[in-house]
């Protein structure tokens, strides 16, 4: 299968958008020490640039899960590792690079709850608003809406590949022509 890449946002504009959102969680944050929680792999890029924004005192931590190969969600969520264990009381932050489905998140939100902390929002760059399968009312901090294409870059990966680019890129398959 053959891909065509155009880009579809700036890095730029990425950083222009996070500022934004850092301000907006330093506003809702005063004086609540909230703990960051990347969810690796997709999400350490945005991750970094959002906690630079971030003035109020904070804790950091990643968790892996990953449900991708190749360009279509397989719906197959794994386990979750890195899951920190002192949670209780704390206002959580979970930070994504995208929600597509939303699979991934309600994964993480029914863990996460189990320990009964005092709150939870959900932050990311990205959401496709068509694919997302249930309402997800965690989700507090958006960067962009996309529409259902294939996206790559700034952390996104495809394949593997792309996640050190800058900006973010559309990917759109192209049919071969009869040669
Ligand atoms: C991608 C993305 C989100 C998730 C979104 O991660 O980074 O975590 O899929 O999809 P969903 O809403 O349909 O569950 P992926 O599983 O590809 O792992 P990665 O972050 O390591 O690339
Ligand atoms: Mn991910
Ligand atoms: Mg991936």
């Amino acid at each position: 299968e053959d891909r065509e890449f155009e880009i579809l946002i700036e890095n730029d504009n990425i950083c222009k958008r996070t500022r934004l959102i850092g301000i907006q969680i330093n506003l809702d944050y005063e004086n609540r020490c909230p703990l960051f929680i990347g969810v690796l792999n997709g999400s350490f890029m945005f991750m970094g640039d959002l906690l630079k924004e971030i003035t109020v005192s904070c804790e950091v931590a990643f968790i892996q899960v990953s449900s991708y190969s190749g360009a279509k969600s397989s719906g197959k969520v794994k386990e979750i590792l890195g899951l920190p264990d002192d949670i209780h009381n704390r206002d959580i932050i979970i930070v994504e690079d995208i929600v597509d489905t939303g699979l991934t998140l309600s994964h993480i939100l029914k863990e996460l709850y189990k320990q009964k902390p005092a709150s939870v929002k959900v932050c990311s760059l990205l959401l496709k608003p068509a694919a997302l399968k249930e309402p997800l009312e965690e989700l507090e901090y958006v960067g962009f809406e996309l529409a259902n294409d294939f996206v790559v870059g700034y952390g996104l990966d495809y394949n593997g590949l792309g996640r050190n680019l800058n900006d973010i890129y559309r990917t759109k398959t192209v049919v071969p022509s009869a040669s």
